[in-house]
């Protein structure tokens, strides 16, 4: 198993669309090992390939409090959706910035898993918001671009500052 690399926003990379698994082989299950590991030691909620620079449709994901409950998503497709709610969203891409974000509240996902079994889940509350955000990265997505444009800039700016510091 390897620690993968996190690109950090505002990584042009970020943006890739990535294209959909046509077979889940061994490389794949490889990749979302690490990807699992990468995530668990982070730590964070969940990490999509495009964040590790693999433009695939996979993501994992794990809300438990125990951490023991690991979900791989596949090729993941919202087929539902209803409602809305806000809720404040962090990114393992986008270190130390935490902004509301508005989505649906429920949705009904179709995924396959690690195995390539096909499996639809209905999702609420925080895994809903993780799904959504992590669907977004697949798209290309980073949930900052969610917000204003005035927000964004002084995220952008933020980041630029810290980097220079830490340089
Ligand atoms: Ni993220």
């Amino acid at each position: 198993m390897a620690l993968l690399k996190i690109l950090h926003y505002p990584d042009e990379r970020l943006h890739k669309i990535a294209s959909p698994i046509e077979q889940v082989t061994a490389v794949t299950r490889r990749l979302i090992r690490d990807m699992a590991e990468t995530m668990y030691a982070a730590p964070g909620v969940g990490l999509a390939a495009t964040q590790v620079d693999v433009h695939e449709q996979i993501f994992v994901a794990d809300v438990s409090e125990e951490r023991n409950q690991l979900r791989v998503f596949i090729n993941p497709k919202i087929i539902a959706s209803s409602g809305t709610e806000e809720c404040e969203e962090g990114c393992l891409s986008v270190p130390g910035v935490y902004e509301n974000v508005v989505r649906s509240e429920k949705i009904t996902v179709q995924a396959l898993d690690e195995q390539g079994a096909a499996f639809t889940l209905e999702a609420d509350g925080f895994l809903a918001v993780c799904i959504q955000h992590e669907i977004d990265h697949l798209h290309g997505k980073v949930f900052v671009e969610h917000l204003s444009r005035l927000k964004q800039s002084r995220i952008r700016a933020k980041i630029k500052k810290r980097q220079r510091e830490t340089l």
